[in-house]
């Protein structure tokens, strides 16, 4: 099933990237821009069928779409496979070629997920930003903020370093201070939206993360942030957490193999499924559909700034599946453990 688009076509974006600093300047070729399309997705980068799989479904997606989008949003996972540095032939193959830039051709701001720090990628993945001003590959720094359109923003995104347990800890003070910072100011665009590579609240296979709800979730909370979006878990999900006003996203199913839920009770959508989510933002409303790997239209969520939301289309969440021996991946939880517990050790799994 493959739904009708009902947005209609929005001006095109002309972005240019400023990489010197923490924010992202975006000039749009029109100073009334009535609407803003996302793609987002993580744990993309392991160069197997399913990546793969997924690329040709977000090109088609787009070409069978009647609107154009401003950016890919990467929540991290960016390359599981390792890179020998900003001139490895990977960078062509796994990136430039494999989203059709004839297609795809809007810039990809990426966020850095755990794997991303193996083999020191994460400072590659920064370089290779700096060395290829004309790549759509955009990660200034480790953390940074885009504005899209820059001169009136519909929506501003932090695009964020979840990754506490591997920087230093004056890093990840920096960030938060910075983060801080940004959302203390007065808030020129409709929407806020927060993206990283770790969740806070996960039906999946990692949970809930105790760390990141104590460390963020008072910005968030306190600055009415909008939307969370993150990967780590490998499916779809979105959440709505009572005493939250934020919508929870996560979109772990860019290309890595699915992992199943672990959590069944809470909604009001979450499946072991690959695919990515689709973003469109108006100054009043944003709808937010999961697609799978088909480009199937999974799950569609409609939230409006007077602060009513509702689903408008949904598929069956998948029943959770126990934990056993085998199927433990986190060295931090006990057999049996609920995965609706914080955890509190461990990011890095
Ligand atoms: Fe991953």
């Amino acid at each position: 099933m493959r739904l009708r688009k009902r947005h209609s076509l929005a001006a095109v974006p002309f972005f240019i990237l400023a990489l010197s600093c923490n924010v992202a300047h975006v000039n749009t070729t029109s100073a009334a821009e009535a609407e803003v399309n996302l793609l987002a997705m993580g744990d993309w980068g392991n160069n197997g069928p399913g990546q793969k799989l997924i690329a040709k479904t977000l090109s088609q997606y787009v070409k069978d779409g009647d609107r154009k989008f401003s950016a890919m949003l990467l929540a991290g996972d960016n390359f599981y496979v390792k890179l020998s540095g900003v001139k490895d032939p990977l960078w062509q193959t796994m990136f430039e070629d494999r989203y059709d830039p004839s297609v795809l051709n809007f810039p990809f701001y990426a966020s850095l997920g755990n794997h991303d720090y193996k083999n020191n990628q994460d400072a590659m993945e920064i370089d290779y930003t700096k060395v290829n001003p004309q790549s759509r590959w955009k990660m200034p720094s480790r953390w940074y903020r885009v504005d899209l359109p820059s001169d009136h923003p519909i929506v501003t995104v932090f695009m964020l370093d979840s990754n506490k347990p591997l920087m230093p800890e004056a890093t990840w003070q920096a960030e938060l201070t910075w983060l801080n910072t940004e959302l203390a100011k007065p808030r020129k665009a409709n929407w806020v939206m927060m993206c990283a590579h770790h969740p806070l609240f996960s039906n999946g296979d990692h949970g809930d993360n105790g760390v990141l709800q104590k460390e963020w979730g008072p910005l968030v909370q306190k600055y009415k942030v909008d939307f969370y979006l993150c990967g780590h878990d490998h499916d779809l999900q979105h959440l709505e957490v009572p005493g939250w006003n934020a919508s929870f996203f996560l979109v772990g199913g860019g290309g890595a193999t699915t992992r199943p839920m672990r959590v069944d009770k809470r909604g009001p959508f979450s499946e072991s499924q690959m695919g990515f989510a689709d973003f469109n933002f108006t100054p009043t409303r944003a709808t937010v559909r999961l697609v799978d790997s088909a480009g199937r239209i999974l799950h569609e969520f409609e939230k409006l700034k007077d602060g009513k939301s509702r689903v408008l289309v949904s598929t069956a969440s998948d029943r959770a599946t126990p934990r056993t021996v085998k199927s433990i991946t986190r060295g931090d939880l006990p057999v049996g453990a609920s995965t609706t517990k914080p955890a509190t050790k461990s990011l890095d799994d």
